[in-house]
């Protein structure tokens, strides 16, 4: 089994930290988005997709390269999203809604999207030493830990030879 993460963390590394903890279940890389090889990704089996939330979007670098992916129709390739942002998730503004939709026009199975807490130091909020202080904290890495765990399971199912 493959694992890949792509993460673009610009701000104070929250989504890295995020994306390392998965790693650490995978067996997977972490690499920025500029550094993935687009024709390579056939050799994995699941990929996930991850950024910090910048004005409302995720980050344009994950986004042009998410549009460089070639369409795959095989319905062999699987991904899954993470982010984190200063504010909460709101239904409204579900970051994972349009990324999802995309990677699944490329021909990507989303299995499913992680999301948490990251300290935000942007504009005046630095002179405060930022809100949500220490997020990503302990919890929310674990809980990136057992999601990505559960999604190693589910791909393990899915890859397992039927039973005779
Ligand atoms: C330039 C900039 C713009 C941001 N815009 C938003 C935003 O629109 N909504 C939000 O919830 N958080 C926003 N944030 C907070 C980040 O999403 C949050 O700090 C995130 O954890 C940063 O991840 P990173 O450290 O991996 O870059 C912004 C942060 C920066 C630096």
């Amino acid at each position: 089994m493959k694992f890949l993460i792509i993460c673009a963390s610009v701000s104070n590394g929250n989504t890295r930290r995020v994306a390392d903890s998965m790693a650490e279940v995978l067996g997977a890389d972490v690499v920025t988005p500029e550094a993935v090889d687009v024709d390579s990704l056939g050799q994995y089996d699941l990929i996930g997709f991850g950024s910090g939330v910048y004005f409302m979007a995720v980050h344009p670098r994950l986004w042009n390269l998410v549009r460089r992916l070639p369409v795959d129709d095989t319905g062999t390739r699987r991904a899954f999203t993470f982010f984190t942002s200063g504010a909460r998730r709101m239904r409204l503004l579900d970051y994972g809604g349009p990324l999802g939709r995309k990677l699944a026009a490329k021909g990507f199975d989303v299995l499913d999207s992680f999301w948490c807490l990251g300290c935000d130091t942007v504009g005046p909020l630095k002179l405060l030493g930022g809100v949500n202080k220490g997020r990503p904290n302990e919890t929310d890495l674990e809980q990136a830990a057992e999601f990505a765990e559960r999604l190693r399971r589910r791909v393990e199912i899915a890859q397992a030879p039927p039973m005779l």
